[in-house]
């Protein structure tokens, strides 16, 4: 949360605001319920769901923040990051019900819940399911350097 809250943003805003829930408080279990089913499957282990919400418009004159979700997604990386770097693993999450974690955890008028992230300690590999495994154990994949990397003009 520290390495969140140094990180930069658009007029340092810092727009971004963490609903933490511990496994065991209503917070927790508001965070779960919006999840998708899928990611329910597997984040009911994690002992702390935090939900990813920003404030949409700037506070010094109060248009519209373009960048709102750039930067809280920037906060969360730099959380994220942190987090590893302090032996703890993440996962985040889209798939979950905006306007249902909003509603349950009274989320002002004007912030936008964006991303729920699930915080925990890396099992073993035994603990998966077959399902789980298959997904969990593949090889992982990124594109090409060449692809994301333009140094002449962009041609896609
Ligand atoms: C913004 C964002 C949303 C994501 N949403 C989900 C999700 O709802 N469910 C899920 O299982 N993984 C989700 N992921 C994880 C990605 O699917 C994963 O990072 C990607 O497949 C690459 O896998 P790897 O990081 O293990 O290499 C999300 C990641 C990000 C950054």
């Amino acid at each position: 949360m520290e390495a969140a809250r140094w990180a930069p943003s658009a007029y340092n805003e810092q727009p971004w605001r963490f609903i933490v829930g511990e496994k065991g408080t209503e917070v927790y279990n508001h965070i779960l319920e919006s999840l998708v089913e899928w990611n329910q499957l597997w984040a009911v282990n994690a002992p702390v769901l935090v939900l990813n919400i920003a404030k949409q418009l700037f506070t010094h004159n109060n248009t519209p923040n373009d960048t709102y979700k750039y930067d809280l997604g920037q906060a969360v990386a730099f959380m994220i990051i942190e987090a590893m770097n302090q032996g703890v693993v993440s996962h985040q999450m889209s798939g979950f019900d905006s306007d249902m974690a909003e509603k349950s955890l009274n989320i002002s008028q004007g912030y936008h819940a964006v991303s729920v992230t699930a915080f925990g300690y890396q099992g073993h590999k035994d603990m998966l399911t077959e399902d789980f495994a298959q997904l969990e154990l593949k090889p992982r994949e990124r594109k090409n350097f060449d692809t994301i990397v333009i140094r002449g003009k962009f041609n896609d």
